[in-house]
């Protein structure tokens, strides 16, 4: 079985989910999905959930289906909640799997739990292992990469050029400027996640967060060190 870019499906996959895997995969090629938003962070999202999962003893069937699933609202058009929007997208595709009906109603609670932005806090293990997942994607290398991918889209400016890193008392504008994304949202990750797992795993990118900042500060001339 090969998905729409020819790779064949990866290894970790579970043999039970290749084919929602498969048509998945195929649904999120939208071109207007930018770099940051695309199939591969729902393929590290739902990698990264399924590892989750075990060391966490959940249930990894759910967390597979809700993982490749999450985003499916991106694909369609319109400003909002994407998170309800892949609550509706999903059951069918959830129907072919081997789910239970219980399995099928967890997954959707979890993938409709997992936006930032609402700050939900999911009652199962599994909609917290998402979330987790998800938020782990926003940090370390990865997330400044996906940071900047979205600024290539939206053409904010790097930085402010008057108070690069929100240091005036002015409150973060991440419309305006990148690295004001890091204060509205990216350092404040690490206090939200659910997971001993994931909390641990956070800590190397959250580090990772502030070293960039740090050396940023530093390129800049903002640092007494430069
Ligand atoms: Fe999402
Ligand atoms: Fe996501």
């Amino acid at each position: 079985m090969t998905r729409c870019d020819e790779r064949p499906v990866p290894g970790w996959v579970p043999e039970a989910f290749r084919e929602l895997y498969f048509v998945a995969a195929a649904k999120m090629t939208a071109p207007e999905l930018d770099a940051g938003h695309c199939w591969d962070h729902v393929e590290r999202v739902t990698r990264t959930a399924l590892r989750l999962a075990g060391e966490e003893q959940a249930d990894a069937a759910v967390v597979c289906a809700a993982g490749l699933l999450h985003d499916l609202g991106r694909t369609v058009p319109g400003e909002g909640d994407h998170a309800r929007r892949s609550v509706e997208l999903a059951p069918p595709l959830l129907s072919g799997t081997c789910l239970s009906a219980h399995q099928a109603a967890l997954a959707l609670d979890a993938i409709g739990d997992h936006r930032y932005r609402d700050g939900k806090v999911p009652a199962a293990i599994e909609g917290k292992i998402l979330q987790d997942a998800d938020r782990l994607d926003a940090v370390g290398a990865i997330g400044i990469a996906r940071c900047f991918a979205k600024s290539s889209v939206t053409g904010r400016r790097l930085y402010s050029p008057d108070d690069p890193f929100c240091t005036a008392g002015r409150e973060p504008d991440d419309n305006r400027y990148t690295i004001d994304h890091f204060y509205s949202k990216l350092l404040k990750l690490k206090d939200t996640f659910h997971t001993a797992s994931a909390r641990k795993l956070a800590e190397r990118r959250h580090a990772f967060l502030t070293a960039f900042l740090e050396e940023m500060r530093v390129e800049l001339g903002a640092s007494p060190t430069a």
